[in-house]
């Protein structure tokens, strides 16, 4: 349902920013009078390409954000960088200029244009000119001219629906005939898990914008309207779990944390930061008291949700396993199915029965699946539990019997490596998807490709305002 271990470029270009670095109108008299300098159309392109990477709220160098107009005024350790009207006395100019000159720090200096620009927007006052529906150019619909890597995708409760990843966006398609019903815009850029509340009443979407910030979006699956964003972090967020009473999310991210979330109140339940690398998956266990972590460091960790405290190591003897890039739990039994580097789906109890030895044996472990052809993303099991399905960098699909391993099913789910993998909640029909951005029905039984079509509406002709193109990789 969610997938993870990939690394991918999402590469925006947005003309419209581009075409405007020089306003000009010309007066009646034939000379050229200059536009004052917009902040909002002319500086802020330049702080986002060459400045934001390191002057961002996350860990900002020299305490000096660039990401806002109020951070940007207010200035770093060195107290305000820009003096209006006087741009000699402004830090900032000072830092842009020189030889080389000390920002953007070990990178291509800006031109002697934008220099000029920034010298002229202080000259004229350093005004902010930033509209108040700012946000809403946000929030056009994303015209595609490739297909998008898809990460993650999931059936609603009732099998009406099926949810899949767009960039900035998901896609909601009717089972029927698998047509688009509608479209849930955000802001996050990538999107990495879905997941519907066991009700089907609301929709998890988790994600971000690398560099900048993680969110969870909660959808109305029945009016269609945002409930809510909770913000968190500053980089994308990983592997999205509803509690069972479904009043609070759980999440991992990149800053290596996992967090709990009361979704009334937004309150910040657990910030657990015992993992050392990025945390792919969250699942809480079946009576919402514990979670269980999966991350790129190995380790999956079981963890008290009232005291935020870790209680145990659930794959004590990890050794060798690799990166875990994603769990799923037993829909009803505190059992988790870890999959990742090392090829191998294991199945764990959350609790330990017998206590840890010196030899760090697994003990939780309840069953070691067979290897497969390539590293696993994705990892679903069917609503009755009897059986899962995992998707791996080998393009294949492949489910099993829970209870003794049996393979039942292989086929081919993407033309490179499968992201993400669904079960429809009758468990006869599965769905697939990966880096070639196609979705693919199968059925569970005979393993017929039962439909296949582009996750995202693709425009031929290149749109004039904004092209999304995404590429990706393992
Ligand atoms: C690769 C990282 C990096 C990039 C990119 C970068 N900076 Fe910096 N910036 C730094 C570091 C590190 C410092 C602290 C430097 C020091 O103390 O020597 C700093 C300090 C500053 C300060 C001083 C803040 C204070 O109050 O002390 C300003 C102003 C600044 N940068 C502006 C910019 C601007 C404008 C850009 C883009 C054109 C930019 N920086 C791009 C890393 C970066």
């Amino acid at each position: 349902m969610k997938t993870s271990g990939l690394v991918y470029i999402v590469v925006m270009f947005i003309f419209l920013m581009s075409s405007s670095l020089f306003v000009h109108d010309v007066r009646s008299d034939g000379h050229e009078k200059e536009e004052p300098v917009s902040y909002y159309k002319q500086i802020v392109p330049i702080l986002k390409r060459s400045c934001q990477g390191c002057h961002h709220p996350g860990d900002p160098n020299a305490d000096f954000i660039v990401t806002s107009y109020a951070e940007l005024k207010r200035g770093g350790m060195g107290g305000e960088a820009i003096i209006p009207n006087k741009p000699d006395d402004s830090l900032i100019i000072e830092l842009i200029t020189g030889d080389p000159p000390a920002m953007p720090q070990n990178q291509e200096p800006l031109t002697d244009e934008e220099v000029a620009l920034f010298r002229r927007w202080i000259l004229e006052g350093a005004k902010d000119d930033t509209p108040t529906d700012a946000d809403k150019t946000d929030e056009e619909v994303p015209v595609y001219t490739v297909p998008p890597v898809i990460s993650a995708m999931t059936f609603s409760p009732d099998g009406n629906t099926l949810a899949v990843s767009g960039v900035r966006e998901i896609l909601l398609y009717d089972t029927e005939n698998y047509e688009i019903k509608e479209r849930f815009v955000g802001k996050a850029r990538r999107i990495q898990s879905i997941v519907y509340t066991k009700d089907g009443k609301t929709i998890g979407v988790a994600g971000g914008s690398p560099a900048q910030f993680g969110e969870v979006q909660l959808w109305d699956a029945t009016t269609n309207k945002l409930i809510k964003t909770i913000r968190s972090t500053y980089d994308t967020i990983y592997g999205l779990s509803f509690s069972p009473d479904a009043k609070r999310v759980a999440f991992g991210s990149s800053d290596k944390t996992v967090r709990v979330i009361s979704i009334d109140d937004e309150k910040e339940l657990v910030k657990f930061d015992n993992h050392s690398d990025w945390v792919f998956g969250t699942v809480f266990s079946t009576d919402g008291t514990h979670f269980v972590s999966c991350s790129r460091d190995t380790a999956l960790k079981l963890v008290e949700v009232d005291t935020g405290s870790f209680v145990d190591d659930v794959n004590s003897s990890n050794k060798g396993y690799g990166e875990i890039n994603a769990i799923a739990r037993h829909p009803n039994a505190d059992q988790v199915l870890s999959v990742g580097e090392d090829r191998i789906p294991r199945l764990y109890r959350m609790f330990r029965q017998r206590r840890r030895d010196v030899g760090n044996t697994d003990f939780n472990l309840i069953r070691a699946y067979e290897a497969q052809a390539g590293s696993i993303d994705a990892v679903a099991f069917s609503a009755d539990g009897n059986k899962f399905a995992v998707g791996s960098s080998a393009g294949e699909v492949r489910v099993y019997n829970v209870s003794d391993g049996k393979r039942l099913l292989t086929v081919e789910a993407d033309t490179v490596s499968v992201f993400a993998i669904a079960f429809h909640p009758e468990g006869t029909q599965l769905a697939a998807g990966g880096f070639d951005g196609k979705v693919r029905i199968f059925d569970v039984q005979t393993g017929d490709l039962l439909n296949v079509f582009m996750s995202v509406p693709i425009e031929t002709a290149a749109s004039e305002d904004i092209t999304l193109a995404v590429s990706g990789m393992t």
